[in-house]
């Protein structure tokens, strides 16, 4: 089973950036983590972070081919890039949307998600915790392969 992982923007500085929302961890370990708990699971995952929307863009149209679901952390543009959501709504896979803070305790424009309308479930407010959690909710319905909502 493979799984991608996106990292959207400025998740590149977690560790420094507002350790209070975003935790300690640098991306570099959240992504060390992942690929323990992926290896355990015999689950292959590929990782990439980006700061450009097309690039994002275009990494979802490439793994679509060769990927089983998706998880995605899509930073700022959940609140308003109608792009990648379509883009997640065109690849047909499970998508799981990951915060690590709670964005609906935030500022109000954080508390709309643009990009979860294509996802299957997101998971917000946990840390990174909530991508480990990602993983295995991924799994259990890439097996059930459970249809996404069109
Ligand atoms: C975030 C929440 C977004 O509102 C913010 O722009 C981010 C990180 C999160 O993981 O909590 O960059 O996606």
């Amino acid at each position: 089973m493979k799984i991608s992982v996106i990292h959207g923007p400025n998740l590149n500085r977690l560790g420094q950036r507002k350790k209070e929302h975003y935790g300690v961890l640098t991306l570099a370990k959240i992504n060390n983590s992942l690929e323990k708990k992926a290896s355990k699971m015999n689950i292959q995952l590929e990782i990439m972070q980006s700061n450009h929307e097309g690039e994002i863009i275009d990494f979802i149209q490439i793994v679509s081919e060769k990927t089983d679901g998706i998880i995605i952390n899509p930073g700022a543009f959940t609140h308003y890039s109608y792009a990648i959501r379509d883009a997640l709504e065109d690849c047909l896979l499970p998508v799981i949307e990951v915060h690590l803070s709670n964005i609906f305790a935030r500022e109000e424009f954080r508390a709309r998600s643009v990009t979860a309308q294509a996802c299957a479930g997101q998971i917000a407010g946990l840390g990174y915790q909530g991508y480990l959690l990602a993983i295995e909710g991924l799994q259990s319905l890439i097996k059930e392969r459970k249809p996404k909502k069109t």
